[in-house]
């Protein structure tokens, strides 16, 4: 496992003080640590997938702050240190347990269309939708950003410090810098291309035209004036103050590079931001084994779909059952849940989605008539009519609809403090590295969420959820999640990777609560993602695994390198919380917690992963 990066303040024990005073140089770095994928401990939690965000975190609850400060200072954290995933320029989901309460709340933080935005935005003067990666480094993909608000929101309804105090460490990080690490050099370089078109994003992130060198330190002292001005003016400044005018600016006229090709400009106008809203959703829940499990309503099918998929796999004795039925199974319930996402689900402001019914037992009852134990349904399979009206298996007639294309970035965090608040938070700028448009001197990538909309209906005579609307929110996969017994924390858990989020959040559940796997195994275990695809993606370990035999049931593996990273934290009994966090993919997570009993506990020890639920 490879440390991505670290500050130079946890390198060399610096204190913030000494540090302002000293700016940093290449001299003063020393070889990166190694990161911590599991922590054991008390006094709250901390997953993220960079050391950073995590100390940051950790910090912010040693000093008292509870999980939304936690978790708010994380996420700025990793707008420092993840700039191609989260940031200010992006939105996001999130989802919060409140100990004093016993409710589970969320915020939609994500990104709107602007007004002039109609249903054929993405199609070209043929009719044809437009080339996807020109969408992607395109005025035309950004949104309204929701991560702002989303902040404020969250500390303003839950949290104890003000969104100066939240952004300290931020601040600090952008401006004395972190160590540059093979993942942040990989991914820098895979965005090349995109970054060279745009003159702000080229000189913030290729510094005198090359990619970062691994072990240099990367500053950004734009975003930490960005993260001053919010520190002192309030959110406001990005949704009709100077930043807003800013963000209009370089959406309306790309800042392209001089000799790069014009982009297509975008449609943001100020009112679009000075409209714009992060509000409060009931959050998703359905009972699955005695447990309460909490996920994100629309715009995100995150919730539906995951919740879609446990009440079917609850018809099937799983954890009795061996691997290779119970990833059958699992695979059958994710391909028939999908089927249902892409025909029924979108921003609901924008068309009825059923989402009660999409979550109900006796629809999950009917849907389950379609898993055969021992074959494979052909797909992509026909969605199901969640119309309140069920019998035994009838035959599918609602429409069959494709996924369409989502890019593999975006970022979670998950924090539980010692009163048993928990913070689940997914953020994102869509692709890596966004539209790849920085805002000139703020040292912010804007999204490109707008290309999570359906660019074209593929049946035009169905109604297609997830077309652009004037202010609709795109439809995401961001599946933050909480798990409760009896109204008592669990578990919470999200992952990155488009789409492969629910299928990745699902497994993790299924791994956890079915299999007894502990978090930090169910984490690691080898994934396969099906969306209804006759190809399902799995990684390599899992064809190794089960690809044989899951093969002789009819399912067909595309292998991928990875999918998704996802972060957890899980409350054991006896007082102790467990911090996981990905091990390996995407270079590997972080986690931590206040007051760190790992090495007295060690990985294997069975009271981490105590029976859930009524298996
Ligand atoms: N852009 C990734 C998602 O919303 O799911």
């Amino acid at each position: 496992m490879s440390r991505r990066r670290t500050t130079l303040l946890a390198l060399t024990g610096l204190t913030a003080t000494a540090l302002a005073a000293a700016p940093p140089s290449a001299a003063a770095v020393e070889p990166v640590p190694e990161k911590q994928p599991l922590a054991i401990g008390t006094g709250g939690a901390v997953a993220a997938v960079d050391p950073d965000a995590t100390r940051v975190g950790l910090d912010v609850l040693a000093a008292g702050g509870n999980a939304a400060d936690a978790a708010v200072a994380a996420a700025a954290a990793l707008g420092v240190t993840e700039p191609y995933s989260a940031g200010i320029g992006g939105g996001g989901f999130f989802v919060y347990y409140e100990a004093a309460t016993g409710e589970v709340s969320a915020i939609d933080g994500r990104e709107t269309a602007p007004l002039a935005m109609g249903a054929g935005a993405f199609l070209d003067e043929a009719g044809d939708a437009l080339p996807f990666a020109e969408a992607v480094q395109s005025g035309l993909s950004v949104g309204t950003p929701g991560t702002p608000l989303t902040w404020a929101r969250a500390l303003e309804e839950f949290g104890t410090l003000s969104l100066a105090e939240a952004l300290e460490g931020g601040i600090r990080l952008a401006d004395e810098g972190f160590v540059v690490d093979e993942t942040f050099r990989q991914q820098t370089a895979d965005n090349e291309e995109k970054f060279r078109l745009f003159q702000p994003t080229a000189e913030l992130f290729l510094p005198d035209g090359a990619l970062p060198e691994v072990g240099s330190v990367f500053r950004n002292p734009d975003l930490a004036g960005t993260y001053e001005v919010l520190a002192g003016k309030g959110v406001e400044a990005i949704y009709t103050g100077e930043l807003a005018e800013e963000i209009v600016e370089t959406v309306q006229d790309p800042p392209e590079a001089a000799g790069a090709a014009e982009v297509r400009p975008g449609l943001l106008e100020p009112v679009d931001l000075a409209r714009y809203d992060a509000p409060m959703r009931e959050p998703t829940r359905i009972d699955y084994r005695g447990l309460e499990i909490y996920g994100m309503a629309p715009p995100s099918s995150g919730g539906s779909t995951v919740g879609e998929a446990l009440n079917i796999l609850e018809r099937f004795p799983l954890s009795s059952m061996a691997d290779v039925p119970v990833l059958h199974s699992y695979l059958e319930a994710s391909a028939l849940a999908f089927a249902d996402r892409n025909a029924y689900v979108g921003d609901p402001a924008y068309s009825q989605v059923p989402l009660a019914q999409l979550l109900s037992d006796e629809f999950a009852a009917e849907r389950a008539c379609a898993v055969d134990p021992v074959a494979a349904l052909d797909k992509p399979t026909a969605a199901g009519s969640p119309d309140g009206e069920y019998g035994p298996c009838p035959a599918e007639d609602g429409p069959t609809a494709g996924e369409g294309a989502e890019g593999l970035s975006t970022t979670h965090l998950t924090v539980g403090d010692a009163a048993g608040n928990i913070a689940s938070y997914t953020l994102t700028i869509e692709a890596t590295g966004g539209s790849g448009i920085t805002v000139p001197g703020r040292g912010f990538i804007l999204n490109n969420e707008l290309t999570d909309f359906t660019f074209k209906a593929a049946d035009p005579t169905r109604p297609e959820p997830n077309l652009p609307a004037p202010g609709k929110r795109p439809r995401s996969s961001m599946s933050p999640t909480i798990v409760l017994d009896d109204g008592n924390p669990v578990l919470a858990l999200g992952s990155p990777g488009g789409s492969t989020i629910i299928t990745t959040v699902l497994q993790t559940l299924v791994n956890r609560i079915d299999r007894n796997l502990d978090l930090a195994e169910a984490i690691a275990a080898p994934r396969a993602s099906q969306r209804n695809s006759p190809t399902p993606d799995a990684e390599p370990a899992f064809i190794e695994l089960y690809g044989g035999d899951l093969g002789a049931l009819g399912h067909e593996f595309v292998p991928v390198a990875e999918l998704g990273a996802a972060t957890g934290v899980e409350y054991l009994p006896g007082g102790l919380l467990l911090a996981a966090a990905e091990p390996e993919r995407r270079g590997g997570g972080s986690a931590g917690v206040v007051q760190d009993v790992t090495g007295d506990v060690g990985p294997d020890d069975p009271q981490l992963a105590p029976e859930l639920g009524q298996n």
